[in-house]
């Protein structure tokens, strides 16, 4: 209170003040942290903040970590929140260092609210929901932080395949040969150029007693490795290709998450994985590559391989029944230009269904702004000898993209988020370490949850 008159303590988003515990507390010390304007407060910013906390406690190596739930925000959401910013706090990029590794996650935590205000079963529910979500976005930072000599195709099926067992999914790992057999040409397309063999993973959320429709297809670019192929990269930052997976681990962490918390609802999962590699072998500009769905594409540019693979995938996802889709994908830098790295973009069909996402995804802490798909963007992309390109030039290069996936989803009801601005934090936040941000783990477990109010 004093400091708060002094101007020490004003207030401000993610100012801290720490203080000896005067008498009556139970604690050594107390923490003062700005939550800003209370106008722009709401669940997404005090997510940031708990985690904001909980991130300078953990580097404090505080062991004990209590927190005071103030505020009127609807209790159970705020505490929900609260708790995936402390889980999320406890992530470490770290386990490749075999020297000065980071603190420990804390070893009790606490969250303290006014009494009678909410029944204690749910508020426990709250807290056991907001942990899986905060665990599995972790779970999905580490599969992204790994570099790509470790997490090849194969070992990502073979992790997500684990992760997924352990929650009870249903996972099958397609091979090179049932990916031929399916005719998924543009993945194998892409694929040549590795020595890695690719590898499709699905998987499947299958509750007994949950109505046969809808059934929710996630789809994820599961890049292991992102050289642009022969249409190659520049050396510089090329090794943040390595999260080129970032949309793929979203979907298998998310499955991972409605599972444990048992969304009544049918999920399908299906997760293109390879790496983009230039070699003899490798797929060239002016090839023409057939797609499961039987569409031709002329390849362009080697470096527009995530629109191939999800093509494919997103074929494949409505052919084992889903009825509506999402894709996660770190599809193109002209999103980080028109967006940076501050939201994600949206894109999809119809309005109603792409604006149930947003709300959801908003919701959890995954910012996505709507873009649009209008007809003409499709001219970009028509090819003179098959039926489209895979690049339509540099002008609104983030819808192009979204306009050739849209030419895999027929009229299902699909949104597509383009998170290449998002998937990677270049600096550390107050809220969060740097490296892979865990985006839209929480987002599509969420949309599980929604399924009553569809249409
Ligand atoms: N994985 C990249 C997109 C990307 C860029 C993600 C920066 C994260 C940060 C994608 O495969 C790519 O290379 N896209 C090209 C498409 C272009 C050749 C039409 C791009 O955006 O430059
Ligand atoms: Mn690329
Ligand atoms: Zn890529």
């Amino acid at each position: 209170m004093r400091a708060r008159e002094s101007g020490e303590l004003q207030g401000k988003l993610y100012e801290m003040l720490v203080t000896p515990a005067g008498n009556g507390w139970r604690a050594v010390r107390v923490a003062f942290i700005g939550a800003g304007k209370r106008a722009s407060f709401d669940t997404d910013k005090l997510r940031r903040v708990a985690a904001a906390a909980a991130l300078n406690a953990r580097q404090r190596r505080v062991q004990r970590f209590a927190w005071a739930h103030r505020g009127d925000l609807p209790l159970g959401a705020a505490v929900q929140a609260t708790t995936e910013g402390i889980v999320l706090s406890a992530f470490s990029g770290d386990r490749y260092k075999t020297a000065d590794r980071g603190a420990p996650p804390f070893e009790d935590v606490l969250i303290v609210v006014p009494v009678g205000t909410e029944q204690p079963s749910r508020l426990e529910g709250a807290i056991e929901r907001g942990r899986v979500l905060g665990e599995s976005s972790n779970v999905a930072r580490e599969l992204s932080n790994e570099p790509s000599n470790v997490l090849t195709p194969a070992v990502f099926a073979e992790r997500a395949k684990e992760i997924c067992t352990a929650a009870g999914l249903g996972v099958d790992i397609l091979g090179e040969r049932e990916i031929a057999d399916l005719g998924m040409g543009l993945l194998l397309g892409v694929a040549r150029g590795s020595d890695e063999p690719p590898r499709v993973i699905v998987m499947r959320h299958s509750p007994p007693d949950a109505p046969r429709s809808p059934v929710l297809g996630l789809v994820g670019k599961g890049i292991t490795f992102d050289t642009g192929g022969i249409s190659i990269k520049p050396a510089d930052g090329m090794e943040r290709m390595k999260d080129d997976m970032a949309g793929g681990a979203a979907v298998v962490c998310a499955m991972r998450a409605l599972a444990i918390l048992r969304a009544p609802i049918h999920v399908i999962g299906v997760v293109p994985a390879t790496e983009n590699m230039p070699s003899g072998r490798a797929v060239k500009p002016g090839d023409v590559l057939t797609s499961a769905s039987g569409k031709t594409v002329e390849v362009i540019n080697t470096d527009a391989e995530g629109r191939l693979i999800l093509g494919d995938a997103l074929w494949y996802a409505q052919k084992l029944g889903a009825t509506h889709l999402v894709d996660v994908a770190t599809l193109t830098g002209a999103a980080v230009v028109a967006l940076g790295k501050v939201t994600a973009a949206i894109f999809g069909q119809p309005d109603d269904w792409v604006q149930r996402v947003r709300e959801t995804a908003m919701a959890a802490g995954d910012r996505c702004w709507p873009m649009p798909l209008y007809d003409e963007y499709a001219e970009q992309l028509k090819s003179d000898i098959a039926d489209i390109m895979n690049t339509g030039g540099r002008p609104a290069g983030a819808c192009t993209a979204a306009m050739f996936l849209k030419e895999f989803v027929g009229t299902t009801p699909w949104a597509h988020l383009d998170v290449a601005g998002v998937a990677w934090l270049d600096e550390s936040k107050p809220w969060m370490a740097k490296g892979a941000s865990g985006v839209a783990v929480r987002a599509l477990a969420e949309l599980a949850f929604t399924s009553d109010t569809w249409t």
